[in-house]
């Protein structure tokens, strides 16, 4: 087992959409901030083969690398700090990928949320179990697990639903060390409770899945636009405002002051209008965002700037990843004869 002082961090955002709000304070921004502790290694990805998965949409898949790409940066991500690539510029993740997929029991995957959902639902509607599952659906979790132990992270800060990923990501990660020899880290999932989980529009997880989200650097106008379509119960103004499970609140308060979100709290109970309510939400966001929209729109114009820091990262990303499957590979008998 790699002995290593460094603690190592890992995570990746799949390019498969516009970043929004919830990417923004559930993933982005708590990254970003313990990329600054010391004594830390980060590794930040944009996880495009995984985006491959749900969309048959080359020019998306691009559009979206380059838009996550610019917010990360735009949020504050120093490159030369951390480890920040594309997924798909590391080609040993495949290739350790196959050689979990050896390890990993298939009841094991076929117990994986994402595939058992799309097996209930063919279910559910008299469907055979498999109907438009590709195979790539099906092994998901044997290439975030490539992910993870490729860089042998010892944490992987992720939302609730992806901590049986990380389990499984264990659970091959054990396989391979009992087979083979200790080379593999055990990972942790890392579930900051500080962090928020944002709700979308209608009061469900924020989730370009759900079609939900607030695009994180929409225009002004459009932000605006967002939360004034948030649904919010039919008490009038004057009548005090629940304020559990309000997402008007819950999102008020990912982007304020602790003593901003007692004040607002008080003018729940108050009976705050929900359309002050909102113009206060969208105030306080815009007044976070603005500046972090600025960078990104410059950014954004500049693609041949980010292809380069990918390129940079995916070279400093690779002086890990290329030793290490040589020591893998040469671990489980893919050796040269002599
Ligand atoms: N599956 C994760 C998601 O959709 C993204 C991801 C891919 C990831 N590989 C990873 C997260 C490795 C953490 C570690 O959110």
């Amino acid at each position: 087992m790699p002995i290593r002082e460094p603690h190592r961090v890992l995570t990746g955002i799949t390019t498969s959409g516009t970043p929004h709000l919830g990417n923004y304070a559930g993933a982005i921004r708590p990254a970003i901030a313990a990329s600054r502790q010391a004594g830390v290694e980060s590794f930040y990805f944009l996880a495009d083969y995984h985006a491959l998965i749900h969309t048959a949409n080359p020019a998306q898949v691009q559009r979206s690398t380059l838009e996550i790409a610019a917010a990360w940066l735009a949020a504050g991500l120093d490159p030369d700090k951390v480890w920040f690539y594309r997924q798909s510029d590391i080609p040993e993740v495949l290739e350790l990928a196959w050689l979990l997929a050896c390890v990993a029991g298939k009841g094991l995957l076929n117990r994986a949320h994402a595939y058992k959902a799309a097996v209930d639902r063919n279910t559910a509607l008299g469907a055979e179990p498999d109907t438009g599952v590709n195979i790539g659906l099906f092994m998901y979790p044997v290439l975030m697990t490539a992910d993870i132990l490729l860089f042998s992270a010892n944490s992987v800060p992720v939302g609730r639903d992806q901590i049986q990923h990380i389990e499984i990501a264990r659970d091959m990660a054990e396989r391979f060390n009992h087979r083979y020899g200790e080379h593999l880290v055990l990972p942790e999932a890392a579930i900051d409770t500080s962090v928020a989980t944002l709700p979308g529009l209608d009061g469900r997880k924020m989730s370009k899945s759900y079609g939900n989200s607030i695009p994180l650097f929409a225009s002004a106008s459009a932000l605006k636009k967002g939360i004034f379509s948030i649904v919010t119960d039919s008490r009038a103004p004057g009548e005090p405002k629940d304020i559990e499970g309000s997402a008007v609140l819950c999102l008020y308060e990912a982007f304020a002051t602790a003593e901003e979100s007692v004040r607002m709290r008080a003018a729940f109970a108050a009976g705050i209008a929900w359309g002050e309510a909102k113009q206060l939400l969208f105030e306080r966001i815009e007044t976070a965002v603005a500046p972090m929209r600025d960078r990104y729109l410059s950014l954004i114009a500049d693609a041949p700037r980010i292809e380069g820091l990918l390129q940079d990262g995916a070279a400093k990303a690779r002086a890990i990843a290329t030793p290490f499957l040589g020591e893998l590979r040469r671990a489980v008998g893919l050796r040269r004869l002599s």
